[in-house]
Parts: C-alpha cells; structure tokens; sequence
C-alpha cells in the first residue's frame, strides 16, 4: 500500500456541548438494514428498478461502488431514490476491495446464486463485535444444491441448479433469512425456511422481492415459503422507515428531558423501545406515522433483554445502556444475540457511567451527571450510543471514528442541531 510519507490524513470528529434539552421533530431515514438487502435484492431482475426513500449513507455508498463493478447502471435522483439497471449484469464477482466495508455484502451472495447459479463474494468485514459467522447462510446454500469453497478469505459458490427444500435454522439469523430467500427466489420448486427472524427489514425485503417477481409468502412469520421463479423483472418500491435510527433520537429524547416527535415511522415497529421508555418514566404517544417521546429527564431503572424481534433490538444495545446510566438507580442489561456487544462500554466509563460487564450482562448504575470527554466510536450502534451520552454528560465531548456512525445515520449532526443539540463536525489532521 504506497503511504505518502508526511501526508497526513484528515479525521473527523463529532464535538458536543451537553445538557441541551431536545425538542421538535425529526424525520427518520430509510432503512438502513432494509436497503442493504433490497439494494443486492434488484441484481437478480432483468431491468431497471427505483428505489425510493434511501437513506444518504455510507454503506448505501459501498454497495453501488460494488454493483457499478460488475456492470449495473447506478443513478442516484436528486429526491434520494436510486435507479439501478441491472440488464447489463454479467459478473457474479465482488472483491475484497469493493467489499470489505461492509458486512452486508454478504447477501451478493444469495443475489447472485439466485441469478448466476454461481457467486465469488469475499469474506464480510463491517462491525468488530464479537465474531460474526455465516453457516447458517452457506447451509441454506448447500441444501438449495450448491457446493461452496472457501479459499483466501473469498467464499465461492456453484450450482448446477438451485431446488427448493426445507431449511430449520439453528438460529432466527436476520442474514441467513434474508440470504436463503434471495436465493431461493430463483430455485427450482417450493422453499420453507423455519425458524425464521422477522425483523421489519426482512418483510420489506420479501416485498420487495414479490414486486420483481418472486413469491415469497409468510416473511415476518417464523415460517416463510419460496416458490422459486425463471426470471425476475424491475419494480419501483419505497424502503420501509429505519427502526434503529428511530429508537436512537427516541432514546435521545429520553436522555435529555426532552420532548421530540420523530416523524415518518412505523410505530408498530418501535413497540419493545415505546414499552421499556413508558416503564422508566416517559410519556410516549403515537401517531399514524410518528412517535412523540416526552420525558422529565426523571428515569426509572429497568431490566432489557435484548431478543430477536419483535423482543428488544440488540441494534438499540448501546444506545439503551447509554440512557440507563441516567437512571435513579441500578439497570441490568442483557445481550442475547451478539456473544461480545460490550466493547463500547469502556468509551461510556471514560463520560463517568458506572457499568459492570459479566459475560453477557451489564449491571449498569445510574449516575447523578454524565461528564464530557475524548470518546472513540468503536461501532456503529457504539457511537451512537457515546452521542446521547454526550448529549446529557456536562462540559465538552469529542468522538472520533465518526465514519463508523456515518455508515447508519444519515446527517446526524444536522438532525440533532435541527431538535435543539449543540453537536458539530469537526475535522482534525490525524
Ligand atoms: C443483522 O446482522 C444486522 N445487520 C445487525 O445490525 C443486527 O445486529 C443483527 O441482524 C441482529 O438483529 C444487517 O442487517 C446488515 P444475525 P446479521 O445473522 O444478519 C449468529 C447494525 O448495527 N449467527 O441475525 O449478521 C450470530 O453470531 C447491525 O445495523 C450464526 O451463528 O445478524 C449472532 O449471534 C449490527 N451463524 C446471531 O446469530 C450465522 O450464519 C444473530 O445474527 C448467522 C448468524
């Protein structure tokens, strides 16, 4: 790697001023979750397709770079939809380079299986929690009729051709679901997948699958059946709202005695965060499409579990653990998906939060005031979560690794400035 001696590279930062009170509205993004799926999803159709409501984000960034790579046409609108023509498609190929940012890239897998009969995808990178393997996809693969190899940190996969069959998955996997069914879209015959996860995004997938073609029925149950088709074609289709962007302002909210409405969401999808903010204390109430969060800033403490959904997202881990250290009184938090989400943890003592990790549980006391300092998002979630902390801790903040937070949340800086937070980016010489 040829590194310019003496260049120096240019970091940012987030840099927040605490104890502001939020309030207004905010408006939620698509989702993140959904359109990483979706996004792979158009690959197998004929055509052109238009996504809509896609939310400005750096891991929507990656995976264009990688379809551009294997020759879709990709055009962002100015009202943030993407068409995508994928009739020029004709490589089944994505390099470690085009996708080592992002673990999502895994589900070009399951695209092109569906559509090639064959896949060459390298490993998936993305977050550092704990170990995040792929079996229960390459099971699914194998029991649809492909043989894989694994060779160099790239996962090949072939198929004379693709049979339905009957897959019991060891785990509700959000990925391995999601992957199965891509793939099976274009199987010959009928796929059950049991024990499926029913995330909001994998519903949105299905949908989106069905628009192009495919028959995908009981998505959002823990049983979903394929009847594979030959050919897909192109669709237009909106991207469900973003249920952890979402839970992240409410949470916010919450932190901060504030009162914030976030507009544009499902608030069916927020039920397990709405019910854990109204036991510590908070109002909530709902609208068709919004969630309106008013809280004393007076925070009971709780217990969470985080559970596949409709249990507690382990998406809003961080973020509730963040809020918890604000309670009067002790919290326990514990996670049941991920084997190590508590890497964060450290970044929140640095603001003053008295957490304990064992294992899986977090004992979490709640302190008088959060107090600023120099954090570092080491994921995603992470981030956000060092983000409500600095939000309510007094004094300065500053968070580096904010491309971490990039790769979720669309303009969050602008977002939290428009609901009444003193919170800029800055740019730093690393
Ligand atoms: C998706 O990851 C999300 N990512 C994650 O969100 C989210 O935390 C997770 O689902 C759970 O909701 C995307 O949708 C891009 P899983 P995924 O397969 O699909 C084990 C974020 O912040 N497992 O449901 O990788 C695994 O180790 C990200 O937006 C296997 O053992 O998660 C974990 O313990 C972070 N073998 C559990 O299942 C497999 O083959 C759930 O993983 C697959 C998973």
């Amino acid at each position: 790697m040829n590194v310019k001696k003496g260049v120096r590279g240019h970091m940012e930062q987030l840099v927040i001023t605490g104890q502001k009170t939020l309030s207004g509205e905010v408006f939620i993004s698509g989702a993140k979750n959904a359109v990483v799926a979706v996004i792979p999803a158009a690959i197998m159709a004929k055509g052109k397709s238009v996504i809509e409501n896609l939310p400005s984000i750096e891991d929507v960034t990656s995976l264009v770079d990688t379809l551009k790579n294997i020759g879709a046409k990709c055009e962002f609108t100015k009202d943030n939809a993407l068409i995508i023509d994928s009739s020029e498609v004709n490589k089944y190929c994505a390099t470690y380079e085009s996708v080592k940012k992002i673990r999502a890239s895994y589900y070009l897998m399951g695209a092109f299986l569906g559509r090639f009969k064959r896949a060459e995808v390298a490993m998936p990178g993305g977050c550092n929690f704990g170990t995040r393997p792929i079996d229960q996809h390459l099971r699914g693969f194998k029991a649809l009729g492909a043989d894989y190899t694994i060779q160099h940190g790239v996962v090949k996969l072939f198929a004379e051709k693709l049979v339905g069959c009957h897959i019991y998955l060891d785990m509700p996997s959000v990925g391995a679901t999601i992957n199965i069914m891509l793939a099976a879209s274009m199987a010959e015959g009928t796929t059950i997948i049991e024990n499926a996860a029913k995330e909001p995004h994998i519903v949105d997938t299905a949908n989106f699958l069905n628009m192009l073609g495919a028959k995908v029925k009981g998505a959002g149950t823990d049983v979903i059946k394929i009847t594979g088709v030959d050919e897909l074609h192109g669709a237009e289709y909106m991207i469900i709202p973003d249920q952890i962007e979402a839970g992240t302002y409410m949470i916010a909210a919450a932190m901060t005695g504030g009162d914030v409405v976030v507009k544009n969401v499902i608030p069916k999808h927020m039920d397990p965060l709405s019910a854990k903010l109204q036991e510590m204390g908070c109002m909530i109430y709902e609208g068709d499409d919004s969630i309106r969060v008013v809280s004393t800033g007076n925070l009971n403490p709780t217990t969470v579990k985080t559970m596949a959904y409709p249990g507690f997202p382990t998406d809003l881990q961080p973020q509730m653990t963040a809020l918890l250290c604000a309670a009067n009184g002790t919290s326990i938090l514990t996670e049941n998906v991920w084997d190590n989400r508590f890497q964060y943890i450290n970044e929140l003592k640095r603001l003053g939060g008295h957490i304990t990790v064992e294992g899986r549980v977090a004992v979490v006391e709640g302190v008088k005031q959060l107090m600023g300092a120099e954090v570092n998002a080491t994921d995603l979630r992470a981030g956000a979560a060092l983000v409500i902390a600095g939000l309510a801790a007094k004094g300065v903040t500053t968070i580096g690794n904010v491309k971490y937070i990039d790769r979720g949340y669309e303009k969050i800086e602008h977002k939290f400035q428009a609901i009444g937070a003193d919170i800029r980016r800055v740019k730093t010489i690393s």
